[in-house]
């Protein structure tokens, strides 16, 4: 989604940089408009380099037609935000006021507003300031209240800009659909395991965690309360309700398990180590022989022990699985899903170099209980949505919930 962020000029405006890099993280695109006052708190160019776009901070700017650019923004955008939103700001909105281009877009838009006031507690509580935020509330603009605490201009009292993950928060219910995926909770593994056998080796696996940080940023998108337990994994974790950072499949395993029985859907998109070292030398191991010879022994099974659990109670959350094949992909993956009780069985074939481990795309197959479809090559987010689309169709038809 595009938003628009509007920045005034109050002392709070630095922590809209948080604002703007918090909506990036749930995956929109962000397009920074300044007052003229807000850039004498903040740098235009420190938006710029988070936005990657140029920010807007003059409605007469030489070169572009300020006309045309406002009202193309204003119809592109699918929110405004404004924080913070100064007593001044909220003065021109209440009264129609538009004499920069911030007040300007707001007049010129359809989209839905958001804006997080912050003054001094007197400004606040002044009948002015009250006229005007009723009158932009009656207009169906919505609010998140500046928090209490010590003022910078000494006070103590309301006014404090709001923190800026419930900002962002309050932005995502607003954009976010009220889909079934709304207020469930939602655990995704991601990324590799790596097993050790000594204090500086150990067996990994090419997973970057792409694919499992795409569906837990997609589910927060939804609305979902999200817990991520990732291996080790080099990429930036999406904004999401919980992280749980593991190493071993035997930690993964204790960390999903400990969780399991209060969720409503477990997508296990890590790539877990089938084995592991039977045993895990204190010291670096040396080179003696030209061979050497590793003791491998299974590891626990995270999904088919939730399976088998939901298999003897039909209780539990309802279960994807994975399937990393290099050949006879959907019968490998079928097979899997009735092995490990999974609902859906999302099959990628990796033996494919434009899909799967390591980029950016993905071609999976998916395997549920009204069949199997094979989707397109197409990015991690959009694989990520598709997946969430059918385990929102399954919670709709209420299995097992
Ligand atoms: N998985 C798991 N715990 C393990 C191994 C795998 O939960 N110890 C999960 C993966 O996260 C994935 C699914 O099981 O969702 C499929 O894993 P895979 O290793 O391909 O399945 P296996 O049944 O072990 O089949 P194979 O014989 O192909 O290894």
């Amino acid at each position: 989604m595009l938003i628009a962020l509007g920045v005034t000029g109050g002392i709070g405006a630095y922590k809209a940089v948080e604002v703007a890099r918090g909506l990036q993280k749930r995956g929109h695109e962000v397009v920074a408009v300044m007052t003229p006052s807000a850039t004498r708190f903040v740098g235009a160019i420190t938006f710029e380099a988070i936005t990657k776009r140029r920010v807007i901070t003059d409605q007469f700017e030489p070169g572009a037609n300020a006309d045309i650019e406002h009202i193309a923004l204003a119809s592109t955008i699918d929110l405004l935000v404004i924080a913070p939103a100064t007593a001044n700001l909220i003065g021109k909105l209440a009264n129609g006021i538009a004499d920069d281009f911030l007040s300007t877009l707001y007049l010129a838009t359809r989209a839905p507003v958001l804006i997080a006031p912050a003054m001094n507690t007197q400004m606040f509580a002044h009948e002015a300031v009250r006229r005007n935020l009723e009158t932009l509330e009656a207009r169906g603009v919505r609010f998140v209240d500046p928090g209490e605490g010590y003022l910078a201009c000494g006070w103590i009292g309301k006014g404090r800009l709001a923190e800026p993950d419930d900002i962002v928060a309050a932005a995502e219910a607003i954009l976010r659909p009220a889909g079934p995926l709304r207020d469930r909770r939602v655990l995704v593994t991601a990324g590799p395991t790596y097993e050790d056998f000594d204090p500086v080796r150990y067996i990994g696996n090419r997973s970057s965690g792409r694919m499992g940080f795409a569906i837990a940023a997609e589910a927060a998108r939804r609305g979902a309360e999200v817990t991520l337990v990732a291996g080790p994994t080099t990429i930036e974790t999406p904004a999401v309700n919980e992280v749980v950072r593991v190493r071993g499949a035997t930690e993964m395993h204790r960390a999903v398990l400990a969780r399991a029985d209060r969720m409503h859907v477990v997508v296990m998109a890590a790539a877990v180590a089938d084995y592991a070292p039977a045993e895990r030398a204190s010291r670096k191991l040396h080179k003696d022989d030209d061979t050497m010879t590793l003791v491998l022994k299974k590891t626990p099974d995270i999904l088919a022990d939730l399976g088998k659990r939901r298999a003897a109670s039909s209780e539990g959350p309802l279960l994807v699985g994975f399937a990393a094949e290099t050949e006879d992909v959907v019968a490998h993956a079928t097979a899997k899903r009735a092995r490990k009780h999974a609902d859906l069985m999302v099959a990628n074939d990796v033996s494919r170099s434009d899909a799967g481990f390591e980029v950016e795309d993905n071609a999976v197959t998916i395997v549920g209980p009204s069949g199997v479809e094979s989707l397109p090559l197409q990015s991690k987010a959009r694989v990520a949505s598709a997946i969430l689309d059918r385990v929102e169709q399954l919670l709709v038809r209420g299995v097992r919930l």
